[in-house]
C-alpha cells in the first residue's frame, strides 16, 4: 500500500515542530511508519525558517517551545504557505487557546497527551484535503481558480466534484449569491476530460428573451431582421466542452421548452435552418433560487429541472461554514496584495473575530470585497477592525467609540489634556476622586500599573 500522497509529488510532508527530544523521535518514527516524510524542528526559530522555506504539506507543531511558539509558528504558516493544515499540540491546553488557535486559523488541535490514533486519524483528514485540492489544482492547469475551504462540507462537495466531474451528466448547482456557484461549475469542467475544451458561461438572465434562441442556437442569414449572415450559437462555441447556463431560474417559459428538447439528445436547429445539428456538450447550471421551489411556483418546469440536475450541488451559505472564512480572508490577502503591489501580512486576532463572526449576508463574494478594502487601507502589517466597514466593526455588541464607557474615557482624557495633566483638577472638576481618577487613568493605559 502506498503511503498518503502530497501537494507536491509524493508522500505528505510533515513539518514537525517539537522541542521535546523524544517526543519529536517518537513521532518521527511514528508519521515515517504511515508512510508520511518527516521534516524536523527543534524549536520555534527552526520551525519559522522552515516554514519560510516551505516544500511540506502539513504542519504539526507544540505550542510552548523555547523562541517563537506554536501560535507564532501557525501565524508565520497562515502569512506564508497559506493552504497547508497546521495542527498544534499542547499539555498546557485551555479552551481559550483552542479557540484562539481555531480561530487563527489552526486544522486541528490537540491535548497532550493524546492518543497517537487520534493524530494520525486527523493527519489523514488534512492528507486527504490535501489530495483534494491537489487533484482540482492539477486538473484546473495552472490553479487560476484555486477553491480555498476548510470546512468538512466544502470538503465532502469537492469529493462529489471529483466523482461526477468524470461523467458527462449535468449538474445544478445551487446557493445563495455570491457563495461561489461559478467558480464550483468552473471545478467541475477542469476536474473532467472536456478540461481542454471551451467553459462557455451563458447568463440566462441577462439576454433579451426575444433573442435568446438564436444567441444559443444560432441562425442561418434572412432568419430575421438583422440576420445577415449565418451565425453558430453558443452551443456549438460550447462543442466538446461545458456550457454553464448561469441563472437558469431566469429563463423564459418558451425557452425552457427548447432547452428541454435540446438537452434530450443534444441536437438543435438554428433559427431558419431546417437541418438538425448535434453538439457534444455537458450542461452545468446554477440556480441562487431553489428551483423545486421555482417549480412549485410555476416558474420552472419539474421535466426540465430532472434534465438538470442529474447532479445538484448545494453550497452553504459562508454562515453556516465559517470555518472557511480564516483561509479564505488570507487567500484574498495574497491575492490584493500580489494584484496591487500590496504588503499586507495577516489580520489581527480581532479583526479575524470580528470577520469570523459576521451575518455575512453577500457570502464569498462579500468577504472578498471587504478584504479587497481592507487591504488598500492597510497596505502593509496586520489587518485591523478599523479596517473594516463601520457595519462589521460593530457585529454582535455596541458600536466601538459610541458606549457609555468610551464616552467617559474621551471626556477624562480631555479634561487630562485640558488640565495640563494636573490631576486632582480633573478629580475636582469631575466631582470625584483623585483614587477613581488615577485607577481610571491606569485602566485607559496612560498611567502604569505600579
Ligand atoms: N471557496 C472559494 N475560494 C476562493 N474564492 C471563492 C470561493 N468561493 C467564492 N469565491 C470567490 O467569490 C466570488 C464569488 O464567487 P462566484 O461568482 O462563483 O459566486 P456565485 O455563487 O456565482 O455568485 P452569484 O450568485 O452572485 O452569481 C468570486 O470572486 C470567487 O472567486
Ligand atoms: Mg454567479
Amino acid at each position: 500500500m502506498s503511503g498518503p500522497r502530497g501537494e507536491t509529488a509524493g508522500p505528505v510532508r510533515v513539518l514537525v515542530a517539537e522541542d521535546d527530544v523524544e517526543m519529536l523521535e517518537l513521532l518521527t518514527r511514528v508519521l515515517d511508519e504511515e508512510g508520511y516524510d518527516v521534516l524536523s524542528a527543534h524549536d520555534g526559530h527552526q520551525a519559522l525558517a522552515k516554514i519560510d522555506e516551505g516544500g511540506f504539506d502539513v504542519v504539526l507543531s507544540d505550542v510552548r517551545m523555547p523562541g517563537p511558539d506554536g501560535m507564532e509558528v501557525l501565524r508565520r504558516a497562515m502569512a506564508r504557505r497559506l493552504h497547508q493544515p497546521v495542527i498544534l499540540m499542547t499539555a498546557f491546553g485551555s479552551i481559550g487557546s483552542a479557540v484562539e488557535a481555531m480561530r487563527a486559523g489552526a486544522y486541528h488541535y490537540l491535548a497532550k497527551p493524546f492518543n497517537l490514533d487520534e493524530l494520525l486519524e486527523i493527519l489523514r483528514g488534512a492528507a486527504e484535503q490535501i489530495r483534494q485540492r491537489r487533484s482540482l489544482r492539477d486538473e484546473a492547469g495552472d490553479g487560476a481558480f484555486p477553491i480555498v475551504f476548510r470546512s468538512p462540507a466544502m470538503a465532502r462537495l469537492l469529493a462529489l466534484v471529483s466523482e461526477v466531474a468524470s461523467s458527462s451528466a449535468s449538474v445544478l448547482i445551487t446557493g445563495a449569491s455570491g457563495t461561489g456557484k461559478e467558480l464550483l461549475a468552473r471545478a467541475v469542467h477542469a476536474a473532467s476530460e472536456r478540461r481542454r475544451r471551451p467553459f462557455v458561461p451563458v447568463d440566462c438572465g441577462a439576454i433579451p428573451e426575444g433573442l435568446l434562441e438564436s444567441e444559443l442556437f444560432g441562425h442561418c442569414r434572412g432568419a430575421f431582421t438583422g440576420a445577415v449572415s449565418d451565425r453558430p450559437g453558443i452551443v456549438e462555441t460550447a462543442d466538446g466542452g461545458t456550457l454553464f447556463l448561469d441563472e437558469v431560474g431566469n429563463l423564459p417559459a418558451s425557452m425552457q421548452a427548447k432547452l428541454l428538447r435540446f438537452l434530450n439528445d443534444r441536437r438543435f436547429r438554428r433559427v431558419g435552418e431546417a437541418r438538425e445539428r448535434a453538439v457534444d456538450v455537458r450542461v452545468v447550471s446554477a440556480s441562487n433560487r431553489d428551483p423545486v421551489e421555482l417549480a412549485a411556483e410555476g416558474r420552472f418546469r419539474d421535466d426540465l429541472y430532472y434534465r438538470l440536475a442529474v447532479f445538484s450541488l448545494h453550497i452553504p451559505s459562508l454562515s453556516e461554514r465559517r470555518e472557511d472564512i480564516p483561509p479564505l480572508v488570507y487567500h484574498f490577502i495574497r491575492r490584493f496584495n500580489a494584484e496591487g503591489g500590496y504588503a499586507v501580512e495577516g489580520v489581527r486576532q480581532d479583526a479575524l473575530d470580528l470577520l469570523s463572526d459576521a451575518p455575512w449576508p453577500g457570502n464569498v463574494r462579500q468577504l472578498e470585497n471587504v478584504t479587497e478594502r481592507a487591504v488598500i487601507l492597510r497596505k502593509a502589517g496586520l489587518l485591523q477592525p478599523v479596517d473594516l466597514p463601520l457595519e462589521l466593526q460593530s457585529v454582535g455588541g455596541a458600536e466601538p467609540g459610541r458606549t457609555l464607557e468610551d464616552l467617559e474615557r474621551q471626556h477624562i482624557l480631555q479634561l487630562l489634556e485640558e488640565c495640563g495633566g494636573n490631576r486632582s483638577r480633573v478629580a475636582r472638576i469631575l466631582g470625584i476622586s483623585r483614587r477613581t481618577v488615577y485607577r481610571k487613568l491606569r485602566q485607559y493605559g496612560v498611567d502604569s500599573e505600579d
